[in-house]
């Protein structure tokens, strides 16, 4: 037998009955602590590690979103929503056109934003532009269009949905 366990027997000999159920009842609560704060850290690390098809298959996961009420959008104006995990918008022209397309600039991923006094969507990151009506890229940084949806507007909401 090593001194250290020496020791330790030495100890536990010289503890009270109570002593000993307050040390492992010490011991496991620092137990249970430490697993969730292995845990705490773990899931954020999981996350930013996930596979990029794991991530596009959650985004595209939902096909289909009602926005209750929103054929209440005044022309001239967007409204920004989730499908599925990524931000998405819809547009009520002003010519009375109803478009829906991803937010998700096609460049690095920033959310872009409509402009309607510039009739564009601009993403502020790059500079990158695109046409509001198709979602073609137009000048700027970004290789590809956005994403457009189809949009039913209805008398309770509007319905956009994956093409
Ligand atoms: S991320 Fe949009 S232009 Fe670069």
């Amino acid at each position: 037998m090593s001194e250290l366990q020496n020791s330790a027997t030495i100890i536990e000999e010289h503890l009270e009955p109570g002593e000993r159920n307050t040390r492992r009842a010490f011991l496991a609560a620092a137990g249970a602590a430490g697993l969730c704060y292995a845990a705490a850290l773990a899931y954020p690390i999981y996350r930013y590690l996930a596979s990029p098809e794991e991530m596009a298959l959650s985004a595209t996961a939902v096909t289909e979103v009602t926005l209750k009420d929103a054929q209440k959008l005044p022309a001239g104006s967007v409204l920004m929503f989730k499908f599925g995990t990524a931000p998405a918008m819809l547009i009520h022209h002003e010519d009375g056109r109803w478009v829906s397309m991803t937010a998700v600039c096609t460049h690095l991923g920033c959310t872009v934003q409509y402009e309607p006094q510039a009739d564009r969507i601009h993403c502020a990151c790059h500079g990158g532009v695109y046409n509001p009506y198709t979602g073609a890229n137009v000048s700027g940084p970004p290789p590809k269009p956005l994403k457009l949806f189809k949009v039913a507007v209805n008398d309770t909401g509007v319905e956009v949905s994956r093409a």
